[in-house]
């Protein structure tokens, strides 16, 4: 029998964090965690997004977790990887729930054109190889009101209309998170890859586009070795890193 990833025991809750991913870094940093240790903050006061933006959650009402993995059998140029497991995790999570779950590149889960969860991961290197990588997720459970700027904001509640435990969602979330990274273990990387590729936001689609040189129109088809994104512009293919294009609406 293999052993389990996330144990009960490795679940350290607190009332309140700046943010977890903060805190699992300092975790790591101070003691010898272990691979499946999970962060769970109730209410984070300085919650992180993607770059500088900040991750607004309603205390005590939503999912604000870091993961923390020790990858150290996958080489540095493979650790989009571990983006792919880990939003096909929660989308597998949701899918559950909810029609239409899909993950914009590179790793904001959706339903239909609204964002229910973002991931910020971040990773230490040693050597060639991954040495551990936290994985921040945000998922909105129980929130129904959003105040900050960001422009598509949704939670399980508000579409579902029912109101959801947390640590029980947690519990299911963290089984779905199982399962794909011990897909990532075995080396069913190419089922990862084609089931990151079948929910991927827009795919084989026609939509516009904007990056440095202005709009364009375009057909998202698929990821690179790297986790770039692949946009057919005409007969053209243009390759993105994140955050050199956006997505227009
Ligand atoms: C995004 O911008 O979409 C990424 C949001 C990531 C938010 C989560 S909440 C738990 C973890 N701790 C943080 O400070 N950020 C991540």
């Amino acid at each position: 029998m293999r052993r389990k990833l996330f144990m009960p025991h490795l679940i350290v809750r607190k009332n309140e964090l700046h943010s977890t991913n903060s805190f699992a870094m300092e975790l790591m940093k101070t003691n010898n965690s272990s691979a499946g240790t999970v962060v769970l903050a109730l209410n984070q006061t300085k919650g992180r997004g993607q770059h500088t933006n900040v991750w607004e959650s309603e205390s005590g009402k939503n999912l604000t977790i870091s993961i923390i993995l020790m990858p150290d059998f996958l080489p540095i140029d493979q650790q989009f990887k571990i983006s792919m497991l880990i939003s096909l995790g929660v989308a597998d999570y949701l899918k559950y729930y909810l029609p239409n779950v899909s993950i914009k590149w590179p790793n904001d889960i959706y339903v239909g054109n609204k964002k229910i969860a973002g991931i910020l991961i971040e990773h230490s290197i040693m050597g060639a190889t991954l040495n551990h990588s936290i994985c921040g997720i945000g998922l909105n459970i129980n929130q129904e009101n959003f105040y900050s700027d960001a422009p598509n904001p949704i939670s399980l509640k508000l579409l579902t209309n029912q109101e959801y435990d947390i640590e029980v969602e947690l519990g299911k979330l963290l089984v779905c998170i199982e399962t794909r990274y011990y897909q990532l273990v075995d080396g069913k990387t190419n089922l990862l890859e084609e089931n990151y590729l079948q929910s991927l936001y827009w795919i084989n689609e026609t939509h516009q586009f904007k990056d440095d040189n202005g709009l364009f129109i375009g057909e998202i088809a698929g990821i690179s070795a790297l986790g770039q994104l692949r946009i057919l512009v005409g007969d053209q293919e243009r390759i993105y890193n994140f955050k050199e294009v956006s997505f227009l609406f």
